[in-house]
């Protein structure tokens, strides 16, 4: 973990602005040192009716910020289809963060809280919500103490209503990071993806219009607002625009998390950002999007990543967690590995999902895997799970399918058909 914070916080240090880190510690960033570099400056302003809502979503709509955790929805248009719907409405923030290979949101809240906090607030505003709820990943007990900690300070501080933010524990389910889940898993049962539509946006918390945003998308907000729509647009490669937060994983030398312009490919990503391959390493694969996000081939490495590039490929950036794979790594127990985690987390609610990642499992367990098999399978799930889950829970397996015949058949696996 400290390996990671030293690879990362030159990365993201100019963006951050906090100024202060500890090699041992992690020293986020306390209420008066924010407010001393303008802090809460935006929510101040919106409140004493100094910005709009509609100058605030022409903003987001320049800037191009899009949801990031990991559906690339346009925020400035989520925020619209909330505002159009009768009070009371909610505010929800996601920060059960469980994509695999995915740990950019923890890195923004443990150092930046308060930015995190007024991004949430101003989001909060802007659709005149009751109330601010936080869903917080289980996983991230020391995150607990962050949030708890920079929440006291703003209420006594008087800057928010004591109350009006609500934090919950999530209890390790990935499931409740879907948003529907997450809102069952709010009112208190089980996290079970809901049937859409209607959309959160309309029937949300407590059957309420609700704002579900990712942690790193209102994160943006107070920057974007501070250093102007055109700054944020104007990163960028090979025609995309915006900054990305990748979290990379694998055989790189600097693993963490690199924000680096959206488009970027990963063989820029490794040479520029993560110090290159480790020694003895040879890139064979990427997975450009966690564990849903599906599986590619070195010689698909100059493809820019981003939201919607990565379709004619059947893979998605998602959350843009990128985990390299290497010539000394086993891609049949990269593919069981995947899939025991989809099976295992399941909500069993669905049987395309449910019996079909056992399945799949059970398949790629064998030393022949029959392509005829598997993509109707995969199609089943693909086609009729409720939920995003057992929707992408084929893909890495469809992607070694399509692009690994012979790296499988060095390791034993023959791909018949
Ligand atoms: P989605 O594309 O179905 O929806 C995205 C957002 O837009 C949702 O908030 C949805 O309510 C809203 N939306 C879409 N169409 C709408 C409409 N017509 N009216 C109102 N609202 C509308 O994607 P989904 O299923 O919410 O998220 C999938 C993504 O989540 C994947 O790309 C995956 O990468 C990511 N993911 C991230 C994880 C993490 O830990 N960060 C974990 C698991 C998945
Ligand atoms: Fe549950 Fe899987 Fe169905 Fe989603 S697809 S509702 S996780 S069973």
């Amino acid at each position: 973990h400290r390996h990671l914070r030293y690879a990362t916080r030159n990365a993201v240090n100019a963006v951050l602005d906090t100024g202060h880190y500890h090699p041992e510690a992690i020293d986020w960033q306390k209420l008066d040192d924010y407010l001393d570099k303008d802090g809460y400056q935006l929510l101040g302003d919106c409140q004493k009716g100094k910005v709009s809502v509609d100058a605030l979503m022409t903003m987001l709509e320049a800037s191009g910020l899009r949801g990031l955790g990991g559906a690339g929805f346009p925020t400035y248009r989520k925020w619209g289809f909330v505002r159009a719907e009768p009070g009371p409405r909610y505010c929800v923030i996601n920060a059960d963060e469980g994509e695999p290979g995915t740990f950019k949101d923890r890195y923004y809240l443990e150092r930046a809280p308060h930015r995190f906090l007024e991004g949430a607030l101003v989001s909060a505003w802007a659709i005149d919500a009751t109330a601010l709820y936080i869903y917080l990943r289980d996983e991230y007990p020391g995150l607990h103490r962050v949030l708890h900690e920079a929440i006291a300070e703003l209420e006594a501080a008087g800057l928010v209503e004591p109350g009006y933010i609500v934090t919950r524990r999530g209890a390790g389910a990935y499931i409740c990071g879907e948003e529907s889940a997450l809102i069952e898993s709010l009112e208190g049962k089980p996290g079970k993806p809901r049937h859409r539509p209607p959309y959160v946006a309309q029937v949300g918390l407590f059957d309420r219009p609700t704002l579900v945003n990712n942690v790193e998308t209102v994160y943006w907000i107070p920057l974007i607002w501070k250093r102007g729509a055109e700054w944020f647009a104007g990163h960028g490669r090979h025609g995309r625009s915006g900054l990305r937060s990748f979290s990379v994983s694998g055989r790189i030398n600097k693993p963490g998390v690199h924000l680096a312009p959206a488009g970027i490919t990963l063989n820029e990503l490794i040479d520029e950002y993560c110090g290159g391959m480790q020694e003895g390493h040879t890139l064979v694969a990427y997975l450009p999007g966690g564990a849903s996000g599906g599986i590619l081939p070195a010689s698909k490495a100059d493809i820019p990543l981003d939201f919607d590039t990565l379709q004619a490929h059947d893979c998605f950036i998602g959350s843009a967690a990128v985990m390299v794979v290497s010539d000394q790594d086993d891609l049949r127990a990269v593919a069981t590995n995947l899939l025991a985690f989809f099976a295992d987390e399941s909500c069993g609610q669905c049987t395309p999902c449910r019996v079909g990642t056992e399945k799949m499992l059970a398949l790629l367990k064998r030393n022949t895997w029959n392509v005829a098999e598997l993509t109707r399978l995969s199609q089943v799930m693909m086609d009729a799970s409720i939920c995003g889950l057992g929707q992408a829970a084929p893909n890495p397996v469809l992607g070694l399918l399509k692009d690994f015949r012979e790296p499988l058949a060095a390791q034993n696996v023959i791909v018949r058909g």
